[in-house]
């Protein structure tokens, strides 16, 4: 089977737009790949985190993963830092990237505006790490949301980079999966659905968190903004807090936009937003529900992480040791 790989990075709540941008596919795509599903915590150290919250948080992200539906017997789930091999790959990526490609990454730059008083090397290098995440394991396939898009391109410019140097295919291109706009690739801030939903948005209100209680996803819902007019219809340029509402609606109940807008007909928005929320919930209910049965289970959530490192480690380490020769590096 072909390689996939995706990861997230703990930071924030994990959020309904993670899970449709990313995990609602690794889902659908785990029988037909042979999938490396990482919880990318080196990535996460980039913007300051509390020590305590971080493992908190890495441990519920992994628990999330498990409730949503990736199965650990088909599946290769594991902590980034367990597996150095990330770091050591990164660093000689971070040698073939050219500091002009990275100055032009749209998440960089956004990311030193939000964090200004840490923009540190890390920030700055991120996407090459990212590159040695996807390239360490001969990837084919790369599930993710429509913001990854730029970092995907890097990281298919920087293969191509090392395969001509060395005249060989030492490392797979890898091809982004990313879900059209409509389909949930990007999925909009509910208070401010011209900006995507983010997980580490300091206004709670702007994003459903996967944890969030009943009471709170309805609420959410029916603070969400949506536009003048009244008449419910899929129109991203004049209405793009309907259409986002829409969007999630579609991908939430598996129906179509056309069939939606169908069924919210003569309704107002406030059908809309009522009914969402309540599909959310219903939705959310038995992966809520698996996640704290999972989260309790301590020992076997750190089986299932010790199995998953040494898994990738052996995947990783082939492709490591590869690379090391080729580029010169006297091996043990
Ligand atoms: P992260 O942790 O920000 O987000 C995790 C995944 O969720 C997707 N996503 C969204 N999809 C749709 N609508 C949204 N509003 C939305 N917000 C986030 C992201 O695109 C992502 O797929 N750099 C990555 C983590 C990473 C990675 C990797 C991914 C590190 N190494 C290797 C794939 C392969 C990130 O920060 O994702």
């Amino acid at each position: 089977k072909p390689i996939l790989f995706s990861g997230i990075q703990p930071s924030g709540d994990l959020m309904l737009g993670n899970y449709i941008g990313s995990i609602k596919n690794w889902v659908k795509l785990q029988d037909d790949y042979q999938c490396l599903f990482s919880l990318v915590n080196m990535h996460a150290i980039t913007v300051e985190q509390n020590p305590q919250d971080l493992i908190k948080r890495s441990l519920d992200f992994v628990a999330l993963y498990l409730a949503s539906g990736i199965d650990p017997q088909k599946s290769t789930v594991f902590i980034q830092s367990q597996v150095p091999e990330h770091a050591e790959l990164a660093w000689i990526l971070n040698c073939a990237t050219y500091m002009g490609e990275l100055n032009r990454m749209t998440q960089f730059k956004d990311k030193s505006q939000k964090h200004e008083h840490n923009i540190n090397a890390g920030l700055f290098n991120y996407p090459v790490l990212m590159a040695a995440d996807i390239l360490l394991y001969q990837t084919e396939l790369v599930p993710v949301g429509a913001d990854q898009k730029q970092h995907l391109e890097l990281t298919r410019d920087l293969a191509h980079r090392f395969n001509n140097r060395f005249e060989r295919e030492i490392f797979k291109i890898p091809e982004p999966f990313i879900a059209p706009a409509t389909s949930g690739g990007r999925i909009m801030s509910l208070q401010d659905p011209t900006s995507k939903m983010s997980k580490s948005d300091s206004n709670k209100n702007n994003f459903i968190a996967l944890l969030d209680d009943p009471k709170t996803i309805l609420k959410k819902c029916k603070k969400a903004v949506t536009d003048s007019g009244e008449v419910i219809e899929y129109d991203l340029d004049n209405k793009p807090g309907v259409s986002n509402l829409l969007t999630i609606y579609s991908v939430i109940s598996g129906k179509t936009i056309e069939q939606v807008v169908q069924h919210f007909e003569g309704k107002m928005y406030g059908h809309l937003k009522v009914e969402l929320g309540e599909l959310i919930v219903e939705y959310l209910a038995p992966i809520q529900q698996r996640f704290y049965q999972i989260r309790e289970d301590e020992a076997y959530l750190n089986a299932v992480l010790k199995t998953g490192a040494e898994n990738a480690r052996t995947q990783a380490q082939k492709t490591l040791r590869d690379v090391q020769h080729t580029i010169g590096f006297v091996l043990p």
